[in-house]
């Protein structure tokens, strides 16, 4: 069975040895600390304030144990003064905890939310930038799940775990004090119950850092599976694909759930063993203190204060318990995180960029360069001088290498050898937006964003005018279907532009390129989609779109192809022919058959 779900696997459960298992808590401690640092100052008031809570409430059983020893005896003979003093004391006390636990809740909240805050925002953002290379491998399932899920296991954490586990240990701490005051050797007894503690917090923490990693790998492999299926859910639907999908999404749900309860297994043994070692030293303090109270070394009123105390001191051992709980899952969640965090874009931003020159004419020249994308190799030796202004047309087969080496030109990957330069300057030193400027790709698949239709073509330049908008919508011949829509150009295109027909999507996004001015134009099948009378408007438009400009055509209808002034024609990555498009008809080579084929399939 899980063989079915290999496809979905990512991240392997098993390879966490204990050099890795270090590492990771290196790095998620080390994110925590970044995200804690500029928190500082609210928590040292917070902790501030949970201190002065912890005085008002252990001087509580103090003076019950004042009262009954020396507060009811003096009243009973005659003197009311002290026990008054000890019941206000006792008043004063209830209101300063109150007071205190809400000044904290609110303190300790408003961190949390501010962690929290700072950190999906640095996700979100950390992950905008990665490149293409990394979001073809992780999957937007995982990322979404690293946002939802895992930050929420976080928020978990800040919002109730770390409360209850500063007020336990400083109330734990404080009353331990309390009692070894109060008397010595019953407060060694209550005390010597942390041994065993100590060792089953110890085993705890081991297994539930295995169980926990499983649960985060097993949600993500979840939302993956969800993500996937919607986002491709016509296929789905037209290809009946639901009953095997709901098996694999079953299967994947039952390890969460598996995993899940497993913790849940491991909290239930470990709050029991808790609880039980907490009752054993109760009993035997109790008997002992008993003991003592009736050879009259030990008063009754200290006594009680005693039992009181212990009664606080155990209680806080089970929000410890569920601290530790929520701590081992948000560290789980905390480790995925930063190796999310910790990923670098596979094509960075230069540390020291080389600027263009100004204008930037558009020379682009691949120079000895070798591309796999990880597997075998896709270009084995290119190169390639594309003088600035020219239209170059590539052609050839399906998966030849065409898109990739439009890729590189837009440097949506880096090669593996040899280099790509744009006007002399090697593109791995050129600043990122620097390059987004000059070089601007559009593809078939033209991602139109919920919006009116201005805003879309506006996205090439952002701050451009309605008049120019129209302009660039007028060049490409998108005008026409643009203002017979209910709003014309204000018109929304609903998500993704499910507003508008393929072709249409494609017309929008050619606008929106030509809006943008590159140096360096890529078309990537931009007119696939395109009916014959609008891919020959476009073809038209062509013409003043190109003039000064570097353009890199890809197309398979050679309609397009014949207006540039030079053809390559790849093969396997290859480049097998290069020249003015008539000559290489006339040549008789692979352009002269594929353009013969054309022509036949035309008429
Ligand atoms: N992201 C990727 N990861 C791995 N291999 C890839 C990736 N993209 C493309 N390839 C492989 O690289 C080769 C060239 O692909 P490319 O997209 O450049 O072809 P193409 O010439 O544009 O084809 P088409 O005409 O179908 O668009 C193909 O064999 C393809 O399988
Ligand atoms: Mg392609």
């Amino acid at each position: 069975m899980t063989q079915q779900w290999q496809g979905v696997a990512a991240e392997d459960l098993d390879t966490i040895d204990t050099a890795t298992g270090l590492r990771l808590a290196t790095r998620s401690r080390r994110l925590l600390g970044s995200l804690l640092r500029p928190q500082l100052r609210g928590i040292s008031a917070a902790v501030g304030l949970l201190l002065a809570d912890q005085v008002a409430l252990l001087a509580g059983p103090l003076l019950i144990a004042v009262a009954i020893d020396r507060g009811i005896p003096a009243a009973l003979g005659g003197r009311t003064g002290p026990l008054i003093w000890c019941i206000a004391g006792y008043a004063v006390t209830g209101l300063a905890d109150a007071l205190t636990v809400s000044a904290f809740l609110r303190l300790s909240g408003r961190i949390g939310q501010d962690v929290l805050l700072d950190l999906r925002e640095r996700v979100f953002a950390h992950v905008q930038r990665l490149s293409l290379a990394f979001h073809e491998r992780y999957t937007s399932g995982r990322v979404i799940s690293r946002l939802t899920s895992d930050l929420d296991s976080l928020q978990e954490m800040l919002d109730k775990g770390l409360d209850g586990f500063f007020i336990s240990l400083l109330s734990i701490v404080g009353i331990g004090a309390m009692l070894l005051v109060l008397d010595v050797p019953l407060g060694l007894v209550a005390l010597a119950g942390f041994v065993p503690l100590g060792l089953l917090t110890r085993w705890y923490r081991r297994r539930s850092q295995h169980t926990y990693r499983a649960t985060r790998t097993w949600i993500a492999r979840v939302i993956v599976q969800f993500v996937e299926t919607m986002n491709g859910i016509r296929a789905v639907q037209a290809y009946r694909r639901e009953p095997r999908n709901a098996s694999i999404m079953d299967g994947l749900s039952g390890e969460f759930a598996d995993a899940e309860t497993e913790a849940f297994y491991l909290v239930a043994r470990f709050t029991s063993i808790l609880r039980l070692v907490g009752s054993v030293c109760v009993v035997l303090t109790l008997l002992l203190g008993g003991l003592r109270v009736l050879q009259g070394s030990l008063t009754l009123g200290v006594l009680a204060a005693f039992v009181l105390y212990l009664r606080r001191f155990y209680d806080p051992l089970d929000e410890l318990a569920m601290f530790a709980n929520s701590y081992a899952s948000s560290a789980a969640a905390l480790e995925k995180i930063s190796g999310l965090l910790d990923e670098r874009p596979a094509v960075g931003d230069p540390a020291a960029p080389v600027k263009l020159p100004v204008p930037v004419r558009g020379e682009v020249v691949f120079d000895g360069v070798r591309f796999s994308y990880g597997g075998p190799e896709i270009l084995p030796q290119l190169d390639l001088v594309i003088p600035a202004g020219h239209t170059v047309a590539l052609v050839g087969a399906t998966g030849a290498g065409k898109s990739t080496v439009a890729k590189l030109v837009a440097r949506l990957y880096d090669p593996v050898a040899g280099t790509v330069r744009l006007d002399g300057v090697d593109l791995r030193s050129v600043a990122d937006a620097d390059l987004r400027r000059a070089v601007v790709m559009v593809t078939q698949e033209s991602f139109l964003f919920a919006g009116s239709v201005a805003d879309n073509i506006a996205l090439g330049a952002p701050g451009a005018s309605r008049s120019e908008v129209v302009a660039a919508a007028r060049a490409v011949g998108a005008d026409e279907f643009i203002t017979v829509l209910p709003d014309g150009y204000d018109t929304d295109v609903r998500k993704r532009g499910a507003r508008l027909s393929a072709g249409q999507r494609q017309l929008v996004s050619f606008a929106r390129a030509l809006l943008a001015d590159p140096a360096v134009l890529i078309l990537d099948e931009a007119t696939s989609s395109l009916d014959i009378p609008s891919e020959q408007a476009v073809q038209a438009a062509l013409a003043t779109v190109l003039a000064g400009r570097t353009a890199l055509i890809i197309a398979h209808r050679l309609s397009t192809v014949l207006i540039a002034d030079r053809v390559l024609v790849l093969a396997d990555g290859v480049v097998i022919e290069d020249g003015p498009p008539t000559r290489l008809i006339d040549d008789a080579g692979p352009f002269a058959t594929l353009h013969t084929a054309w022509h036949t399939s035309l008429t």
